[in-house]
């Protein structure tokens, strides 16, 4: 997989991408990290990109002719046979990113994430290569690169390898359309609090089960839109008020 990432701050992303479990991935060749400085791309000598905004208002926003060349730069890269791009400009405007998002992301061949400054970018640009609009959350940040960096480590953590066991994030919140149970280590008690019997009990199904409607209970508790979309037989309700008091 190919990540470029277009913007006027790519030391941030590099440094992101670069730690941690992102960045051992990186080193082991999971990936590859590719960013352009649009600026790069200026339109004039002294590094312009930004001009005032058509019919006024407040802001700068950032031309269309560097951003341009700029992807231009990055589709440079040759593709496997058959294989998938996709250009995807980081916007408050965009679709909201969730879990199953990134999983379609993992799968792309060639990812450009295009991040915007100041007020934003000049809308025939983005009109001419962006493939979709994604964003992070119903806020407004001074940047698009943060919001790649999130969209980056969501999609990574499903690409292949990256997280040592499939197992670690097929369990995790979202990934089933339930929030993960609650989790404990060492010690068993801890400012007189106790770690759930069932979870020292060594027996396997049993803790099973007990993870499978502690992640019910907890959806239910925190996010009962996603609680709603989830199709329980009348047995599991039974258990789960059964067993809701010991959870
Ligand atoms: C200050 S914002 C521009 C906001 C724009 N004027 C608007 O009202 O929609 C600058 C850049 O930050 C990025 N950005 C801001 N908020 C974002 C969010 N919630 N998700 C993804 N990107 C965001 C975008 O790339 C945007 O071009």
């Amino acid at each position: 997989m190919r990540i470029s990432v277009l913007s006027l701050f790519p030391d941030l992303i590099r440094q992101f991408v670069g730690s941690s479990i992102t960045g051992r991935a990186q080193q082991a060749g999971l990936f590859a990290l590719e960013t352009i400085q649009i600026r790069d791309y200026a339109v004039n000598r002294y590094g312009k990109v930004d001009d005032y905004c058509f019919g006024g208002g407040v802001g700068m926003l950032m031309m269309a002719e560097p951003v341009w060349q700029a992807w231009r730069a990055a589709c440079q890269n040759d593709l496997p046979p058959g294989g998938k791009r996709r250009s995807i400009y980081l916007s408050p405007r965009g679709k909201i990113l969730n879990q199953a998002k990134a999983a379609e992301l993992s799968q792309i061949d060639h990812l450009i994430l295009i991040c915007g400054h100041y007020e934003g970018v000049d809308q025939r640009v983005l009109d001419e290569i962006a493939d979709e609009e994604l964003s992070i959350g119903d806020y407004v940040l001074t940047g698009g690169e943060l919001a790649a960096c999130v969209v980056i480590d969501a999609l990574l953590r499903l690409v292949p390898g990256v997280l040592p066991d499939a197992e670690a994030y097929n369990r995790e919140s979202h990934m089933s359309g339930v929030l993960e149970y609650p989790q404990y280590t060492r010690p068993a008690k801890w400012h007189g609090r106790k770690v759930p019997d069932v979870l020292l009990s060594g027996h396997q199904a049993n803790i099973g089960r007990w993870q499978q409607l502690a992640a019910l209970k907890e959806t239910l508790r925190r996010r009962p839109d996603l609680f709603q979309k989830q199709q329980m037989t009348a047995e599991e309700w039974l258990e789960l008020l059964d067993l809701s008091d010991s959870l």
